[in-house]
Formats: C-alpha cells, sequence, structure tokens
C-alpha cells in the first residue's frame, strides 16, 4: 500500500514528490485582467513550500467569454503569460509540480463580468444565453489547447481540465439538457466527445513532459451516473491522461438517492484499470488519517482544499505526522491572513462558507 509520502511518477513529466495536491481553489486574487497577483503568487507559493507535491491554480479561464467571476485568474492571452512564468519557477524552486486548472463558465459564464455573451452547448432565452454554433464548439476545443500551450510556454508543468461543477465542459455532458444534434450532444457518445477532443487537442499541441489531468463530477450537474463510469473507463483506456480528478465533495460519500450500506461513490471508480492513469480523489481530507485512508482504498491522489486553506503546510505536517488534523473550522479572519490569504480570498471565502469563518 503507498504511503503519503511515496513519490508518484506520472505518465509524462516530472514526478511528484509525495500524493498530496493542492485541490484548485477559486480564490478573486487575480488582477482585473485576470494576470496574476503577488497575493496570489505567494497563497500559492506557499502551498508549494508547505510541501504539496502538486500544486494547482484556481480555476483560469480559457477564452475571454468564459470567465464567471472578478479577480477570476486568466490563461486565455499572452498578456498572462509573464504571472505565470513567475508561477513556474516560484513553484518549483519550492520543490513541488505545478498545474494550471483550464477552465470555461459555459452557461455559468457572466456577461457583466466578461462583457461577453453567454454561450454554452445550448440556447436559454430566460438568461439570454446562446448556443455555440458546431465552429464554435470546435473552436472552444481549441480555446483549451491553446491555454495548455501557453502555460507549456510558461514552464508551468501541466493542467487539468476542470469538467466538474457543471461548467462547459460538464455541460456537454449534461444528459437532461445537451440534446445538440451535431455530434456533441444527444447520446452518451456525443456528449463525450467534447472532453475527448479536448484531450486529444491538448495532447497534440503540447509536448511529451507536459502533464494532462481532468476533473470531473460523476453525479448530479444533469450527469448519468452509469455513464460516467463508462467515461472514466474509456478516459483511462485512452491512456491520454496522466491524472483524472474525481470531484466528490465528500470522499465516503453514497450516491444520490442510494441506500445506507451500499457502495460509496469512489467504489464505483477505484476497480476500473486505470492503464497507467493516476487516480485522485477529492472532498473532506482534514487530516493524514483520511488522505491515508484514500490511499488504502486505491487512490493513487489526496486532493486537498479547505484543509490546506486552513494550513498552508497542511501536506508537510500530514506526511510527517499519521494523526495529524488541520486547524478545525470555524477559523477567524486572522488566521486565514496569517495563512497568506489575501483580503478579496478572506472575503469571497467568509462571503460562501459563512460557517467557516468565525464573525
Ligand atoms: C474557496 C473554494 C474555491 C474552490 N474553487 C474551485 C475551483 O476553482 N475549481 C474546482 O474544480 N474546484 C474548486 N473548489 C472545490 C475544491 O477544489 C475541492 O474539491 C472541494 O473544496 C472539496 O475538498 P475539501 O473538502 O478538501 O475542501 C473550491 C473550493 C473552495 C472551498
Amino acid at each position: 500500500m503507498a504511503s503519503l509520502n511515496t513519490p508518484l511518477e506520472l505518465r509524462h513529466g516530472r514526478t511528484l514528490p509525495n500524493r498530496f495536491v493542492l485541490a484548485p481553489m477559486t480564490n478573486l486574487q487575480s488582477h482585473p485582467d485576470g494576470t496574476l497577483s503577488d497575493i496570489e503568487i505567494a497563497w500559492l507559493v506557499a502551498r508549494a513550500r508547505g510541501g504539496f507535491g502538486l500544486t494547482m491554480t484556481a480555476a483560469a479561464y480559457v477564452h475571454a467569454a468564459g470567465q464567471v467571476w472578478p479577480g477570476q485568474l486568466g490563461i486565455s492571452s499572452d498578456d498572462h503569460l509573464s504571472g505565470l512564468e513567475r508561477l513556474a519557477r516560484a513553484v518549483a524552486d519550492a520543490g513541488s509540480v505545478s498545474s494550471v486548472q483550464l477552465h470555461h463558465g459555459g452557461v455559468k459564464a457572466s456577461a457583466s463580468v466578461s462583457g461577453h455573451d453567454v454561450v454554452g452547448p445550448w440556447a436559454d432565452a430566460q438568461t439570454a444565453v446562446r448556443a455555440l454554433s458546431t465552429a464554435e464548439v470546435q473552436q472552444a476545443v481549441d480555446d483549451f489547447a491553446a491555454a495548455a500551450a501557453r502555460a507549456e510556454k510558461a514552464g508551468i508543468d501541466g493542467i487539468e481540465i476542470h469538467g466538474g461543477h457543471g461548467y462547459l465542459v460538464g455541460q456537454f455532458l449534461d444528459e437532461s439538457n445537451n440534446i445538440r444534434e451535431d455530434g456533441y450532444g444527444g447520446d452518451a457518445a456525443g456528449r463525450a466527445r467534447f472532453v475527448h477532443e479536448v484531450v486529444r487537442a491538448i495532447r497534440d499541441r503540447t509536448g511529451p513532459d507536459f502533464q494532462v489531468g481532468l476533473r470531473l463530477s460523476v453525479e448530479r450537474f444533469g450527469l448519468n451516473p452509469a455513464d460516467m463510469v463508462h467515461l472514466v473507463a474509456a478516459l483511462f483506456a485512452s491512456e491520454a491522461l496522466d491524472y483524472l480528478d474525481l470531484s466528490l465533495w465528500d470522499v465516503r460519500k453514497l450516491p444520490v438517492h442510494a441506500p445506507e450500506g451500499g457502495p460509496m461513490v469512489i467504489e464505483h471508480f477505484l476497480g476500473l484499470p486505470r492503464h497507467g492513469t493516476a487516480l485522485g480523489v477529492a472532498g473532506r481530507i482534514p487530516g493524514a488519517p483520511d488522505a491515508q485512508w484514500v490511499l488504502d482504498r486505491g487512490a493513487d491522489l489526496a486532493f486537498i482544499g479547505k484543509a490546506a486553506i486552513a494550513d498552508h503546510a497542511f501536506a508537510r505536517r500530514a506526511a510527517a505526522d499519521p494523526s495529524y488534523q488541520a486547524p478545525a473550522f470555524p477559523v477567524t479572519k486572522e488566521h486565514l491572513r496569517a495563512e497568506l490569504l489575501g483580503e478579496p480570498f478572506v472575503e469571497y471565502f467568509a462571503g460562501n462558507w459563512p460557517q467557516l469563518v468565525k464573525p
């Protein structure tokens, strides 16, 4: 059984020094033009120095029309390169491997923030969303590939495609809404086409040392859970990904509507042949015992979100002490500032997770 300190060789690129990944976390700390700010770099580099083997950025928009939040990180233009170059160097100097999460909000993007029409796989007259034409779908595939090439040019070790949480990639997988008839919707194969094309296009545009990961949700968001098991199996078999990241919100979660005592969501995926793809999981890993639990179950990587907010050195401490627990929530704003969250992040976190921050 792997230990949390065991290095992990991926299909491409640098070996991860351990099994801890800083989960992607939107923090609204970028400049209005999407370039990285010093406070956002400081927040990330503190985690790299704090022992995370893989340090991932927040969701970064691959096209201006995909922007969801003010202060979101961008990777849609060469103007974004210099901040990413600085980040790449600082994360590498800290001994960690870097990754940028590639994102497009699709129907969840914000016209008032992005200044662009909101577009997605389907139209919605009520919210003024326009359906992408087939040519625009192919352009969106290219936008992901161009963003990945930009990350590589900046010296970042790899990217993670954000296919979770009902954003553009996940919208294509949405059985309830994606009824497109142009080959990018309808049946399970049509709905999966976009994500397969994005993975392939990124591989084609990047070099042999570049790491490509993918985050998926596997239930809710209009997803068909059985189709998601087949999709994950196909992605493993394609041998194109370095890692798959299942965003579960709770690694011990039972499927929606499943009876107590049945298999957990994670168990539908752990037994699939991985063909050399690493499998990571995210959701409620607040201490070393939980991180070890996911490895003992057969996962390869533990993605750490809120515990890494509470403790920048969670990875180093959990690697050294098998009983280590991150500071318990709620925490004070002073605590968050001391953990190198800048003011926009402190306010975003307190606003969205009020029960986790003391008033
Ligand atoms: C403040 C905050 C921002 C987040 N932003 C993102 C994001 O940009 N992309 C993403 O895929 N998930 C995002 N997530 C989800 C986390 O990556 C993670 O999967 C989730 O918090 C569950 O893990 P945890 O229980 O360890 O926090 C965010 C979570 C938090 C708390």
